[in-house]
């Protein structure tokens, strides 16, 4: 380092106008947060910092330095310590909020148990709960019904994640009386609510909303435990189970000689699984069918994808006829492009570290903003249009600029989602599968989609109707 390189500190960033006292904390109470970070992006560029009365933050939408920061972890940066906080509050111990050491041992059984070669041995899970959501589109389309759609995207992925988490049968799909996914609807956003808010009312007193948590909270733990129980019971009777576990739970238990869980931890990874594994995968579905229902010719070509592919089948028959669906992938890559469900990360730096000449002081919080870059000229030709060939290379005439290295819709470097394998073979079977049989429609206005932030940014407002295919 030459003694003149010019540094440049967190504190001389500039910062959008607020409230003299209160900061930027008026701006910031709106479900819409990461919109408002990104207004903020246009007044004050890249790099910029705000406030809540008074304690600084740090926010980057600066593809370079968001990579760096991503690939420190998990010795110079970590979650934001708040994270760990609430959701060790709520009693979960789990991948997702441990931090170091801790996060090592967490991280090995879960990525082991999300990688590849098991999720390939869970397809019939997939091509099960994907049929019974035809089931159901088959019947809404025969009474001509407006759909709802986001909300059966949902009761999939959480169909899937529960079987494949601890092997129940939710049935989300199919029972309007299961509470479970209730349960977990009131969690998710008052996780986002809670890391987000200034002053943690709820530890002083319990508002209506505080106590429901609470309730939900109760619900899910008692249910997991439950399944904890009885997977032990299995084990003991079955100890072949340990070498081949039927489910996730199996899994963590079968390890546990090594790892050491307890059961509150076992409570934690699957109670993560399910957190880091619905909403994000179900949301991206949404806005996939968002962009088909505006885009026929899109449908067209994944049916005709799926014709080559798996013939007169409804559904895709094995794991490998997922890996041929390519343009089908184009599109989901390109929907997590122009809407990535996590359009906003939160971090803090466990010591000082100095990025590209910014200099990053110990304790520093910072907001990282992913769906920037994602959507920039900088880095993608024609950055704000639909366009799935820019992921097929042979097909593309967009390849002038075409940077995928600044997606960030999954995180980066050693905490980078391992449940990405798994999303990706949901959206693929089930996308793939929806245009086969059907055509899809918008019923609304495509203005009035817009984005939401709770805890993951989903389409509000996504009515579509569905028309049978019909063969030629
Ligand atoms: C489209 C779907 C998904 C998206 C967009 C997504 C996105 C993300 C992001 C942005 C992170 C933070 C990564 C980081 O800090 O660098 C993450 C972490 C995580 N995701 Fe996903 N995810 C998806 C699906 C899934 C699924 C299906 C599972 C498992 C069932 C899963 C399990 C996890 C876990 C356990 C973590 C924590 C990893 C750690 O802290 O080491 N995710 N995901």
């Amino acid at each position: 380092m030459t003694t003149d390189t010019k540094f440049i500190t967190v504190k001389s960033l500039p910062s959008p106008k607020g409230h003299m006292i209160l900061g930027h904390l008026p701006q910031f109470q709106t479900p819409n947060k990461h919109q408002v970070l990104e207004r903020w992006v246009e007044e004050c560029g890249e790099l910029y910092r705000i406030n809540f009365v008074g304690k600084e933050l740090m926010v980057s939408a600066n593809a370079d330095i968001n990579n760096e920061i991503l690939k420190l972890r998990p010795q110079k940066f970590k979650r934001l310590a708040k994270m760990n906080e609430i959701l060790v509050e709520m009693g979960v111990n789990g991948v997702f909020n441990a931090e170091g050491e801790s996060w090592k041992r967490h991280r090995k059984p879960v990525a082991d148990a999300l990688n590849a070669q098991k999720i390939k041995e869970f397809f019939p899970v997939l091509q099960d709960k994907t049929q019974s959501l035809l089931k159901k589109l088959k019947q809404y389309e025969e009474n001509q019904k407006t759909i709802d759609i986001r909300k059966y995207c949902m009761s999939f992925t959480i169909d899937v994640t529960t079987a494949i988490a601890f092997g129940y049968e939710l049935g989300t799909l199919n029972n309007k009386e299961n509470d479970f996914q209730e349960h977990l609807e009131i969690v998710f956003p008052m996780i986002n609510e809670r890391i987000t808010a200034p002053i943690p009312i709820w530890r002083f007193v319990k508002r209506k909303k505080d106590k429901k948590l609470e309730k939900s909270m109760q619900t899910i733990e008692a249910t997991i435990h439950k399944f904890i129980n009885e997977a032990k019971t299995r084990i003991k009777d079955n100890p072949l189970l340990k070498e081949k576990p039927s489910n996730f739970l199996e899994a963590l238990l079968g390890d546990n000689e090594e790892t050491n869980f307890s059961d509150q931890e076992i409570y934690g990874n699957i109670f993560t699984m399910l957190l880091a594994g619905e909403d994000t995968t179900s949301n991206t579905i949404s806005w996939i069918i968002y962009y088909l229902s505006q885009n026929p010719e899109i449908v067209s070509k994944i049916r005709k994808e799926s014709v080559e592919v798996y013939g007169d089948n409804e559904i895709a028959e094995t794991n490998k006829q997922l890996g041929k669906l390519i343009y089908t992938n184009a599109v989901i890559q390109e929907a997590i492009r122009l809407k990535p469900t996590t359009p906003q990360l939160y971090l803090e730096a466990n010591e000082e570290v100095c990025i590209e000449n910014l200099l990053i002081p110990k304790g520093t919080k910072i907001i990282i903003q992913t769906k920037v870059a994602q959507t920039q000229e900088t880095y993608f030709t024609n950055a704000d249009k639909f366009m799935p060939e820019r992921w097929m290379k042979s097909e593309c005439p967009m390849h002038q600029i075409h940077a995928p290295e600044v997606i960030k819709a999954f995180g980066g470097g050693a905490r980078f989602c391992p449940g990405k394998y798994l999303a990706t073979n949901e959206m693929l079977i089930l996308v793939s599968a929806i245009c086969k049989n059907f055509n899809i429609s918008l019923s609304v206005d495509p203005k009035k989609v817009t984005e939401q932030f709770e805890f993951t940014m989903y389409p509000d407002n996504l009515y579509v109707t569905l028309e049978k295919e019909k063969k030629a």
